[in-house]
């Protein structure tokens, strides 16, 4: 059985068209491509990661919140579209307080300037923007270095 620090990849609207999705803008990669290369990384480094995707943002603000129930440590996240618009998200990273990490595909300072404003970047413990695929690996990296607390032994 799969053991270790669990962690959360949450991925906002939209993303689930990676791919297809202006790929000049965010790469030929599918989401399903990067979950598969995140979970491999992730048990290579001793974590178990479990991904999650929503086009809903209500959707997205449920699952952060049963992640207390679930012993997540934390979440690696890329908002996506709702980055720029969601105090709902924003507040509900704050309620469980846990560390997260906020990732981009792409640049968001070098596109149109309302993507410039994150909701999300004056809480996270890191953002990663503009280096595509990789951001999620760089995340999870980070995580496994800096950001996991001493698990409690379970007697
Ligand atoms: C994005 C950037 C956002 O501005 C956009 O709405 C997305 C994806 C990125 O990964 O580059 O959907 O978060």
């Amino acid at each position: 059985m799969a053991s270790g620090p669990l962690i959360w990849l949450l991925h906002g609207p939209n993303l689930n068209m990676l791919g297809m999705r202006e790929p000049d803008i965010y790469g030929a990669q599918t989401l399903e491509s990067i979950n598969t290369q995140s979970m491999s990384l992730a048990e290579a480094l001793g974590l178990r990661l479990e991904h999650f995707q929503s086009n809903h943002e209500g959707e997205l603000v449920d699952r952060i919140q049963l992640a207390l129930s679930q012993k997540v440590q934390g979440f690696v996240i890329n908002p996506a579209a709702v980055t720029h618009t969601s105090v709902a998200l924003r507040d509900a990273l704050a309620a469980v307080a846990l560390p997260f990490v906020e990732v981009h595909l792409s640049n968001i300072h070098r596109r149109e300037p309302f993507r410039s404003h994150s909701y999300f970047s004056d809480k996270a413990e890191a953002v990663v923007c503009g280096m595509g695929p990789l951001g999620y690996e760089a995340a999870i990296r980070f995580f496994h270095g800096h950001l996991l607390k001493p698990m409690t032994p379970s007697r």
